[in-house]
């Protein structure tokens, strides 16, 4: 087993960086995208454990990763959930109404039985891969939470108080969604993954003054959940700038993973000895050799010796070519 990524985790052995790559798996991979052109319905290809598990080795296939992270979508929880979720082309995921008393009547067997191909793919994943570690996830609760009430992307429509009008709507159903994300996570960690990463990609969206109450203290139930099991946790609370401080004060997660608005230099001596994980920017993967370079070599000398985990601060772009990530990879590997 390659242990690079539990070791540097786990702070036991930082000699090796470990190196993988949120969105390894996607649209960037013409064998992606090829699969993805014979199957137009985005969930039912989250549901068939064989592509899942060929999607998933695709970048393993190609790239020396130090990690696989299973192919799946965090909004396979409204899914299960009952809620309806589309992937149009061009606009992104479209989801349809809810119905609170629907949603709270959904048990934990319900929402197993509809996601029990998410879990028969991890384990055919791990039958086919066991010289690496696997990555499960989930979306935070804010995050799901956001998606479910705007029922599209809030990129260009955000308004908190209209989110947040409804109080009785958004604590039943945020309480429903951090109980579905762990019995998410406990399935996943039975079928097979060795790491939980928490994405909260929209956690940047919150008044300063909310962060607490919608980000950390959510968070920080999963967390401890994740913990409980033995299992190492990384939180991505994309957008929160100053306060990924306070996030990782309240949180405590094994390790923090930086977008790349994060100076790297200053959270580095702010956090002590907290394992970081991402931070470059994905952009950068689009332009010259020469940037793209000098950017990979700015953050693997801010964390030389350092617990750093080397990844972006979101994920690969679609129009990023494939030579571009074998590159990084050989920097990263050179650099001793
Ligand atoms: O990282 C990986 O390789 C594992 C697979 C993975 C996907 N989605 C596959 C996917 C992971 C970890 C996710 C997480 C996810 N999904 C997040 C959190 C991370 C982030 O990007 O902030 C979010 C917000 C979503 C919701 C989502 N799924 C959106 C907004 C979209 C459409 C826009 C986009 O980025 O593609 C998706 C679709 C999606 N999820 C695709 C893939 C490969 C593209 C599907 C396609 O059109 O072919």
């Amino acid at each position: 087993m390659d242990n690079t990524l539990l070791n540097c985790l786990t702070k036991k052995d930082i000699s090796n960086i470990p190196i993988w790559f949120m969105r390894q798996a996607g649209r960037y991979l013409p064998e992606f995208r090829e699969i993805r052109k014979q199957n137009p319905d985005f969930i039912k290809l989250c549901l068939n454990p064989k592509l899942v598990s060929e999607i998933t080795l695709q970048p393993l296939k190609r790239f020396n990763l130090n990690a696989a992270i299973i192919f799946s979508d965090i909004l396979m929880i409204p899914y299960g959930l009952g809620q309806k979720v589309e992937f149009r082309k061009e606009v992104g995921p479209i989801l349809g109404n809810i119905n609170l008393e629907e949603i709270i009547k959904i048990d934990s067997i319900d929402f197993v039985q509809k996601l029990l191909p998410v879990y028969k793919g991890i384990r055919e994943v791990k039958n086919n891969l066991k010289e690496k570690p696997l990555i499960g996830f989930v979306g935070a609760p804010w995050t799901l939470l956001l998606y479910m009430i705007n029922k599209h992307s809030p990129k260009n429509n955000f308004n908190f108080n209209e989110i947040n009008k409804d109080k009785f709507l958004i604590n039943r159903l945020l309480k429903k969604i951090e109980e579905i994300i762990c019995l998410h996570i406990d399935k996943q960690i039975e079928a097979g993954v060795d790491i939980i990463q928490i994405f909260d990609s929209w956690a940047g969206l919150l008044p300063k003054k909310e962060l607490p109450n919608y980000c950390y203290i959510p968070i920080l139930k999963i967390v401890n959940h994740v913990k409980s099991k033995k299992i190492p946790v990384i939180c991505f609370p994309k957008g929160i700038g100053k306060d990924y401080i306070d996030f990782c004060s309240t949180v405590k997660p094994d390790c923090i993973s930086i977008d790349y608005e994060v100076d790297p230099q200053w959270i580095k001596d702010k956090l002590k000895d907290m394992p970081i994980q991402g931070g470059l920017d994905p952009k950068i993967l689009l332009s010259d050799k020469e940037l793209i370079k000098k950017y990979t070599e700015k953050y693997l000398n801010i964390f030389k010796d350092y617990p750093y985990i080397f990844n972006l601060g979101h994920g690969v772009l679609p129009e990023t070519k494939p030579d571009t990530i074998e590159y990084i990879i050989k920097i990263v590997r050179d650099k001793k």
